[in-house]
């Protein structure tokens, strides 16, 4: 039995595998619709979410199986002040795998280590979001055809962003990867995401200003900044609006770029960007519903 809580407990192997079995469901997702047949997923939502709960339970439903769960803390014994690890070991004598997310960090692996049944991360605090990545991961796969060679631009929230942490993680094992990482001085990359880039020695270099990097990219990862993780309501204002992406600031750009967002959207990409053909975010929200499935498969043993 398997638990995904960060993005390395998949080898490069195992993702690119994940990435082959997305793209067969998308060309033939009829050779998949009965494989969860009696099999029950479970979310369990402690955190608000559109996609990733909505693409997990489309994800499960499309794989002919069964979806329970809940979608906020308050409608769970959590309220009553049940532990964590309480509420999975009762979980798992209802379902066969369990999504989750959390505001705590490091709440999946709490989870994982009483569970009898696969435990997903589906993002805990402003750590980790493991599925977001395999998303992100297909998108450029589908989009460009590789996921080598890219200058790969992330930018807003790269401090409180547990995608964008996830991400580089993941996408500095492969070669040829530069990141340029975009966003004001007080929301750096944490040090402890820089590690890997420095064991790697991935190149990477930090700035404020957008603008001066946009010829360059490949890749433009957007990202919304995260009010929720902020103690002081004052900096969040201060901070919230550093990054408008509008149709002018493009102008720049490569006409092959692509550009992503984990979404929800806040300010940061104007809706003038939505027509570009640049824009892949809601193409990307689909995609997580393949990857999904794939990654359901995959810790359920289940073969096509
Ligand atoms: N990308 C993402 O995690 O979106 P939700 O918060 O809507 O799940």
């Amino acid at each position: 039995m398997r638990h995904i809580t960060s993005i390395t407990d998949l080898s490069l192997t195992e993702i690119d595998q994940l990435i082959e079995t997305a793209q067969d469901i998308i060309e033939h997702p009829v050779k998949y619709r009965d494989l969860c047949r009696y099999k029950k997923l479970a979310t369990l939502f402690f955190e608000p979410s559109t996609r990733t709960r909505l693409s997990f339970e489309a994800a499960m439903y499309e794989l002919g199986g069964q979806v329970l769960g809940f979608s906020e803390a308050n409608s769970s014994s959590a309220a009553k002040g049940e532990s964590v690890a309480d509420t999975i070991r009762t979980v798992c004598c209802y379902a066969d795998i369990i999504a989750m997310r959390h505001p705590k960090e490091g709440a999946p692996t709490v989870a994982s280590q009483v569970a009898s049944v696969p435990i997903i991360n589906a993002g805990d605090g402003g750590h980790n979001h493991p599925t977001q990545t395999l998303t992100d991961l297909l998108t450029i796969k589908m989009e460009k055809g590789h996921l080598d060679n890219l200058t790969v631009g992330l930018c807003g929230d790269l401090k409180f962003g547990r995608t964008v942490h996830s991400l580089i993680t993941a996408m500095c094992r492969y070669p040829g990867i530069r990141f340029v990482l975009i966003s004001p001085e007080e929301l750096k990359v944490p040090s402890y995401v820089k590690i890997p880039l420095k064991e790697g020695q991935v190149p990477y270099s930090q700035t404020t200003d957008l603008m001066s990097v946009m010829p360059e990219l490949d890749i433009l990862y957007m990202t919304r900044v995260q009010r929720e993780r902020f103690f002081n309501e004052a900096d969040y204002i201060r901070l919230k609006d550093s990054y408008i992406l509008t149709p002018e600031k493009l102008q720049s750009a490569k006409d092959d770029l692509r550009i992503l967002h984990p979404l929800p959207r806040v300010n940061e990409i104007s809706t003038a960007i939505d027509a570009d053909p640049r824009a892949v975010y809601f193409k990307q929200a689909l995609y997580g519903k393949y990857i999904r499935m794939a990654l359901i498969l995959m810790l359920l043993e289940v073969k096509a």
